[in-house]
């Protein structure tokens, strides 16, 4: 071990298991890749201001987990704790608002930050592949982004996932209903902080895992009563696609997210086999935050899921990815002569699209076949000298253990063929 560790709260993927780590971004990207969805990449760091307008300065994201630092010119810069805000910026900057094409359906995959106590499932570095759809208001978008990530976790062998969902209302009930909610909470028996999240951001104070807290919520007023009429026939619309596609949810009333930006539709992919850090993905509308940032009206839908998690999840399940060994053939020569043909033929092997690895370091027969074995490789090729004054080398099948001599002019031709 060197002198340095990964930081607090990070970790390294290696191989094997970054494999799945692949495997997971390739199977959630895939069902948005065949449903009109672009691919976007922004920076890993923005203006700091873009979160606290975007996210909200009251969240726990915003207020204390974010890695905000000024560069020597001056500048006031966050890592980025999330992507939705910054693929947004994106969008109304390339102005493809404008080109006439709305919803913009763009997905993502890359790293977030945020500084937040480590525990199993929770880093202060992580993964996510996201979706956005800007533009359009319309309850098949909201379901559309749902079904996609039902697929994608379904594709990967996933069951014991539920989908939560809920409507957190718009910019004419919500904030009726948020007085409601503070005048009843105000009467309650809470502690400062809570008292002060009452003024800020009242919804979250429903989110409260406490029990003592739990216990005191309730006769709270619910938001399903405020919802006005076109939020609850929004709302009912996105249930009933839902329910036509053969996707099971959950009404959830109680999910408010961590992010201040979402409107109507809000939802959450849990897993039961993660204990606390049971959010596997995330997402909802959000209406008002092209608005927020200085943009024009554009509302929006989107989920982000943790790639993290979701490996995780499979882990729980015991559900085996079926990844292919990485490496077809592996060449092992006996001998200096044999280094350097074998060496060329392997080149000639890739350069044909054979994943072809080589024992390098001249070790001996017996240690170069362990690499081979442990390579996963289908074939070994295996040469000495007297296979090159034939001018063979000989193929040997891992599978069967059947091994033939093969002219060294035709390995090419046959390799590709058995392994096509
Ligand atoms: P979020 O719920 O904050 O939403 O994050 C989405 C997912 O990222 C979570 O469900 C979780 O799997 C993963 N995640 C978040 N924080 C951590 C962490 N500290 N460690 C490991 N995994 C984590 C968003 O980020 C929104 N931008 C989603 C969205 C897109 N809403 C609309 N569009």
């Amino acid at each position: 071990m060197s002198t340095f560790q990964a930081p607090k709260g990070t970790y390294d993927l290696t191989p094997p298991r970054s494999a799945k780590f692949l495997a997971v971004r390739a199977a959630i990207s895939g069902p948005l890749k065949n449903s009109g969805y672009g691919y976007i990449e922004t920076p890993g760091f923005e203006d700091v201001a873009l979160f606290a307008r975007g996210v909200g300065e009251s969240t726990d994201i915003v207020s204390k987990e974010m890695y905000a630092f000024e560069t020597k010119g001056g500048d006031k810069l966050a890592l980025r704790p999330e992507g939705t805000a910054s693929v947004l910026r994106a969008a109304l900057e390339a102005n493809l608002h404008k080109a006439g094409n709305l919803p913009v359906k763009l997905w993502y995959s890359g790293s977030y930050y945020r500084y937040e106590r480590p525990q199993a499932g929770r880093y202060r570095h992580f993964s996510q592949v996201g979706a956005e759809a800007i533009g359009t208001e319309d309850p098949a978008l909201d379901a559309e982004l749902i079904i996609l990530a039902d697929q994608a976790y379904r594709s990967l062998g996933l069951t014991r996932f539920r989908i939560l969902l809920n409507s957190l209302g718009d910019k004419e009930c919500r904030p009726v209903y948020r007085e409601a909610l503070q005048t009843f909470l105000r009467d309650l028996d809470l502690d400062e902080e809570t008292r002060r999240r009452i003024e800020i951001n009242p919804l979250r104070v429903l989110d409260d895992k406490r029990a003592d807290v739990q216990k005191q919520l309730g006769g709270a007023p619910m938001l399903r009563d405020y919802l006005c009429d076109a939020c609850k026939a929004y709302h009912e619309e996105v249930r009933n696609l839902l329910t036509a596609a053969g996707v099971v949810y959950e009404d959830d009333e109680k999910l408010v997210r961590g992010l201040d930006y979402y409107t109507r539709t809000t939802f959450e992919f849990v897993h039961d086999g993660l204990g606390s850090q049971s959010a596997v993905g995330g997402g909802g509308r959000y209406d008002g935050l092209s608005e927020m940032i200085g943009g024009p009206a554009l509302p929006s839908v989107g989920w982000a899921l943790g790639v993290d998690r979701t490996v995780l999840a499979l882990e729980a399940e015991g559900v085996e990815l079926d990844i292919p060994a990485t490496t077809s053939v592996y060449a092992v020569p006996l001998g200096e002569e044999a280094r350097r043909v074998l060496f060329g033929l392997v080149t000639e092997l890739r350069r044909a699209g054979v994943a072809t690895d080589f024992a390098f370091g001249g070790r001996g027969l017996k240690g170069a076949m362990k690499s081979a074995n442990r390579s996963g490789a289908r074939f070994t090729i295996v040469a000495g000298e007297r296979d090159l004054a034939e001018g063979t080398v000989q193929l040997k099948d891992m599978e069967s253990g059947e091994q033939q001599a093969v002219a060294l002019d035709e390995l090419v031709a046959v390799v590709r063929a058995r392994t096509a």
